[in-house]
């Protein structure tokens, strides 16, 4: 299995590749690559861990040999949030680079499966779907937006607040990935009892997450720890799928049967060629379905966004590789 990952060299980049070198399965290889020419030396650094996970680093503007026979491509490259920066405000810089960066995939690893990370997931999933609509290789069921990251502090904040363990704790949730098209689904979560206000202020810290980690660090980067240890649980999940594990579970951003928008947050059920099974999303209290019909104009508009950017826009790939 070999697992390709761009922005290797970021904050994300850096970690993830790390914990992957450390939980792959034996005689995976790990594939590298960043605009950044510190990148063949993160691969130096991560060949000295004795794990039997082969590592290799390519920089500079073409990604073409560390795309080669990739069987999952995870995309952490971009720009991450600033103090003040909303998500969209991302979209401009982050759209250019994952365009570019999924027209070489198409090109060159044209049956990977596809884990974007980079933000604004909402807007940059459709887009990626267009550009490999247009190199005719788009395969629903292999394109994820990964959203790991919400259920990881969703567990978090209910484990904090309730004193219970986290192992316990799975929180549906549903929508999309930014503050106003995040929805958690604490009806589903028939175990623990939640007052009407516990509810109201962990669904605002779920959806705020994101900005309060970039306060936190002052202007010098958005979530990159935790988004690696996140990103990580879902690529091993689609490993253990891909090599024929059943019953595989995650929930992700995807293109969507769901009647409420085009791409949608679900639970998904997971084969050998990606996605096998969206799952339904299950009854809905009347507070959420009422949150979800208030979420989904913003949603459209992210995707319609996305789309038109990525029918509309031709990019010069080389000249975008090195954005
Ligand atoms: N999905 C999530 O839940 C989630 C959570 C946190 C952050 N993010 C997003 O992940 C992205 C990365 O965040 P970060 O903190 O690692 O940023 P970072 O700036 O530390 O790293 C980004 C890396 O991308 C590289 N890069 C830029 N253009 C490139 C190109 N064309 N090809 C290859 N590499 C390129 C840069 O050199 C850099 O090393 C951001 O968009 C951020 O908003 C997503």
């Amino acid at each position: 299995m070999k697992i390709a990952l761009l922005g290797a060299a970021g904050g994300i980049g850096q970690a993830l590749a790390f914990l992957l070198k450390m939980q792959l399965p034996a005689h995976s290889i790990l594939s590298l690559y960043d605009v950044s020419p510190v990148t063949p030396g993160v691969a130096v650094d991560l060949r000295h861990i004795p794990t039997a996970v082969s590592v290799i680093g390519y920089s500079g503007p073409d990604p073409t040999e560390a795309l080669q026979d990739a069987d999952i491509v995870l995309v952490a490259a971009g720009v991450p949030r600033k103090p003040g920066m909303e998500r969209n405000d991302l979209f401009k810089i982050n759209a250019m680079i994952t365009q570019s960066l999924l027209q070489q995939i198409a090109q060159t690893a044209p049956l990977a499966c596809i884990g974007i990370i980079t933000n604004p997931l909402n807007s940059l999933v459709p887009l990626a779907a267009e550009v490999l609509k247009q190199a005719q290789v788009y395969d629903w069921r292999k394109l994820f937006g990964i959203t790991t990251l919400d259920l990881t502090r969703a567990t978090t904040f209910i484990a904090e607040l309730k004193g219970c363990d986290p192992r316990t704790i799975t929180l549906p949730i549903i929508g999309g990935h930014s503050e106003q098209t995040i929805l958690p689904l604490f009806s589903q979560l028939p175990h623990l009892t939640f007052s009407d206000s516990e509810i109201a202020a962990l669904t605002q810290r779920i959806q705020q997450a994101g900005t309060e980690v970039v306060q936190a660090k002052a202007g010098y980067g958005s979530a990159t720890l935790a988004m690696a240890y996140a990103g990580a649980q879902f690529a091993l999940k689609l490993i253990h799928a891909l090599q024929g594990e059943p019953q595989v579970e995650v929930t992700a951003y995807v293109d969507s049967e769901a009647p409420y928008s085009r791409f949608f947050c679900h639970p998904l059920l997971l084969g050998s060629e990606g996605i096998a099974q969206r799952q339904p999303i299950g009854p809905l209290s009347p507070d959420e379905q009422q949150a979800l019909e208030q979420l989904l104009p913003t949603l459209k508009t992210d995707i319609q966004w996305g789309q038109s950017y990525g029918v509309n826009n031709v990019v010069d790939v080389k000249r975008f590789a090195s954005v």
